[in-house]
C-alpha cells in the first residue's frame, strides 16, 4: 500500500509531486506529505486526510516562495505502523531534519532497530516503522565521530543491509539536490525525461511527463538529479548499468475521469471494448506449452482476481479432462500439499504481497508459473515463468470492475483453447453482448435496498462465484453487510438471519440450475424477503416470485457469465451513489495490498 512519489528536474517540485500524489491516493488515502530541498532548508509539509480535501495552495505553501524547490518526494499513505495523524504521515526525517525519507512496504525488524537508535540518542517523532529508516541513515551519513562520512547513495546502500521486509524507499537530503531510492518486494518505477527524472508507485504519475520508463531491480540503489540518473549495483559495480528502457503506450488523457461522476463507472463502461483486447490478446499460440499440457493447474489470487480464478476452475473443469486447485493467496502458504502441474496467478496489480509470495512457493514445488496480470513490469511479472497481460487499461477506482471483465475474457479464452473439441465460440461476440447492460435503470432494485443493513446475494454453479464478486463490490463501496452464497446453504443456517429487512440478489437464469433456483427463492419468498432477481424478465415464475426483475437475456453461460457480472457492479454502484459514499475510495481500503 501506499504511494512514493519523487522528482527532480526544473518544474516547482511540490506542483508535480502534489498531482502525481492524486493519482496515487488509490494506494493509500489516509494521510500525505512532501518534502522538499531548498538547497538552504528541506521543507517538509505533510497532514492526515486526503489529499482531494486539501487546499493545494495550503499544502504547497504556494505564498511561500522560500519552500520552492525542484527536487523533492512525496508519499500517500494506507496506515499499518501507527494510525492515521500528521506525525504518522510521510515524509519521516532524522533528529538533525536534514534528511526525508518515503517508504513503501514493512520494515519488519524496525523495532530492534528503533531501541537501538534510541539507546544511542535518536529521539523519534512517529509510531511508524517507516522512522527508523532515516536515523540509521543519518548515523551512517553523521556518525557520531565525525570521521568516516558517507554520502547518501552510500548511506542508503548500506542502511538496505540493516533492513529486513518489503520496501520501496526514497531518500533525500539537504542541499545535495539528489534522490535515491531502492526497493525489495515493493513497486517502483522511473521515469526518463528531458531534463526531468521521476521516481513513483506505478506510471501514472509519470506518463505526464515521459513515456520512457525503466522498472528498477530489487537491491539496486539509483539516484536521479537533474541531469540523469545512476545505477548502483549492491556490492558490485558501481558505474550505471543500464536497465532495457520500457516505452509507455498508455496517455495522460486515459487516466482522467472524462467526465464521468467517478473512475468506478466510467471503468464499467470501458469494459466492452477492454474484454475485447483481453479474449483477443489469448491465442493457442500465445499460451505457455506448459499450461496446455498440464494435467493439473493450481490457482492462487485474492478479493475479485480470486473470484475470477474460480468462475475459471468451474468452466475448464467442465470443458476438459483438467484438474483446478483454487487457492485464496492468504492462505497457499499454510497449505502443507504439494504443488503438481502448473501455478496460475492472478493480480491485477501484479504487486498482492500474497499472490506474488504463492509465485515464489510454487518454484520450491518445482512448479512452472504463469501470472495474468494488467500491469507490465509489476512485482508479479518478474517472479512468474510467464505473464499473459489482460490489456484491462489503467484501473484508478478501488474497486475492481473492468480487470475483472478483462480477467475473466483472458480466462475464459484460456478454456476455450484448452477445449477438446471445436467450441461454439461465444466469446467473439460477448463484448457486444454487455452493451445493453450498461443502459439498464437499476432505480426500482436501488430503492428495495436503500434502507437495507443486510443483504444476501445467492446463485448456484458458476453463478455462486459471479454474486461472491457482486457482493464484494456491494460491501466495499457501499458500507451495506452483503454476504454471498451458494444458494443451496442458506437452508443450513443463514435463513435465520432473513426477514423482510434482508433484501435477496439472485442469479436466476434459465439452464441447469434454472428449476432448483426457481425452489430456492420460493424457500427466501415465504421468509418475507424482498427478492431482486437477475434473470429472463419473460420468465413466468420470476414474474410471479420476484419484487423487481433486472432483465437478462439469457445467450447461454459463457455470455452470461458477463452479462450477470456488469449488472452486479452496476447495481453496487448505484447503490452507494445514492448513499452518497466515496466510491472511488471506499474507507479503510487501497487497491494495491502489498503487505502480507
Ligand atoms: O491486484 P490484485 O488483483 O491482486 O488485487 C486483489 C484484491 O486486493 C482486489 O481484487 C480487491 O479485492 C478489489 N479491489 C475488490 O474490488
Amino acid at each position: 500500500m501506499c504511494g512514493i512519489i519523487g522528482y527532480a528536474g526544473f518544474r516547482d517540485a511540490a506542483q508535480v509531486l502534489m498531482q502525481g500524489l492524486l493519482l496515487l491516493e488509490y494506494r493509500g488515502y489516509d494521510s500525505f506529505g512532501i518534502a522538499i530541498d531548498t538547497v538552504t532548508d528541506l521543507t517538509i509539509m505533510k497532514r492526515v486526510g486526503r489529499i482531494s480535501d486539501v487546499k493545494q495552495s495550503i499544502i504547497c505553501g504556494a505564498e511561500d516562495a522560500e519552500n520552492r524547490g525542484t527536487v523533492g518526494i512525496g508519499h500517500t499513505r494506507w496506515a499499518t505502523h501507527g494510525p492515521p495523524s500528521d506525525i504518522n504521515a510521510h515524509p519521516h526525517s532524522d533528529c538533525t531534519k536534514t534528511i526525508a525519507i518515503v517508504h513503501n512496504g514493512i520494515i519488519e525488524n524496525y523495532h530492534t532497530l528503533k531501541e537501538k537508535l534510541i539507546s544511542d540518542g535518536h529521539v523519534f517523532s512517529s509510531e511508524t516503522d517507516s522512522e527508523v529508516i532515516a536515523h540509521l541513515i543519518e548515523d551512517v551519513m553523521y556518525p557520531k565521530q565525525n570521521q568516516g562520512r558517507k554520502t547518501l547513495v552510500e548511506a542508503v546502500e548500506i542502511v538496505t543491509d540493516m533492513i529486513i521486509g518489503s520496501y520501496a524507499i526514497l531518500a533525500l537530503a539537504q542541499g545535495t539536490n539528489e534522490i535515491v531510492a531502492v526497493r525489495c518486494k515493493s513497486p517502483l518505477v522511473l521515469g526518463l525525461g528531458d531534463g526531468e527524472f521521476l521516481f513513483a508507485s506505478d506510471m501514472l504519475p509519470i506518463i505526464e511527463y515521459t513515456d520512457q520508463v525503466i522498472y528498477p531491480d530489487d537491491g539496486d540503489i539509483i539516484h536521479i538529479n537533474q541531469t540523469g540518473y545512476y545505477v548502483h549495483k549492491r556490492g558490485g559495480n558501481k558505474t550505471g548499468v543500464p536497465y532495457n528502457i520500457t516505452t509507455l503506450t498508455l496517455s495522460p488523457q486515459q487516466v482522467k475521469k472524462g467526465g464521468y461522476p467517478h473512475y468506478m463507472l466510467k471503468e464499467i463502461y470501458e469494459e466492452p471494448e477492454a474484454l475485447y483486447r483481453s479474449i483477443r490478446s489469448i491465442t493457442p499460440d500465445t499460451l505457455p506449452k506448459s499450461l496446455k499440457d498440464t494435467q493439473c493447474i493450481t490457482v492462487v489470487a485474492c478479493g475479485t482476481s480470486y473470484h475470477a480464478g474460480m468462475i475459471f476452475s468451474y468452466m475448464l473443469e467442465e470443458a476438459t479432462s483438467k484438474l483446478v486447485r483454487l487457492e485464496i493467496g492468504s492462505e497457499f502458504k499454510y497449505a502443507t500439499s504439494p504443488v503438481h502441474g502448473l501455478l496460475l496467478a492472478i493480480s491485477q496489480s501484479g504487486e498482492t504481497a500474497d499472490t506474488v509470495a504463492a509465485v515464489k512457493r510454487g518454484r520450491c514445488f518445482n512448479a512452472e508459473s504463469v501470472a495474468i496480470t494488467n500491469v507490465l513490469g509489476s512485482s508479479i511479472t518478474r517472479e512468474a515463468d510467464h505473464t499473459l497481460l489482460m490489456h484491462a487499461g489503467p484501473e484508478i477506482s478501488v474497486a475492481a470492475t473492468k480487470s475483472f471483465i478483462a480477467q475473466l475474457g483472458v480466462l475464459l479464452q484460456i478454456v476455450n483453447c484448452l477445449h477438446n473439441e471445436d467450441f461454439n465460440n461465444e466469446l467473439t461476440r460477448v463484448h457486444q453482448a454487455i452493451v445493453p447492460v450498461l443502459s439498464l435503470s437499476f432505480d426500482t432494485a436501488v430503492d428495495l435496498c436503500m434502507d437495507a443493513e443486510h443483504m444476501f446475494y445467492v446463485g448456484r454453479g458458476v453463478f455462486y462465484p459471479i454474486v461472491m464478486e457482486g457482493a464484494l463490490k456491494l460491501k466495499e463501496i457501499s458500507y451495506i453487510h452483503a454476504e454471498a452464497y451458494a444458494a443451496g446453504e442458506l437452508k443450513h443456517g443463514p435463513f435465520a438471519l432473513l426477514s423482510s429487512k434482508t433484501p435477496v440478489v439472485a442469479v436466476c437464469l434459465p439452464g441447469s440450475t434454472y428449476a432448483v433456483m426457481i425452489g430456492n427463492l420460493k424457500e427466501m419468498k415465504a421468509r418475507g424477503t424482498p427478492l431482486i432477481v437477475l434473470g429472463d424478465p419473460r420468465s413466468p415464475e420470476l414474474i410471479e416470485l420476484a419484487d423487481h426483475i433486472i432483465p437478462i437475456k439469457p445467450e447461454g453461460t459463457m455470455i452470461d457469465i458477463f452479462t450477470t457480472s456488469v449488472a452486479l457492479q452496476l447495481l453496487a454502484y448505484h447503490i452507494a451513489a445514492k448513499l452518497e459514499r466515496d466510491i472511488d475510495k471506499p474507507r479503510n481500503l487501497a487497491k494495491s495490498v502489498t503487505v502480507e
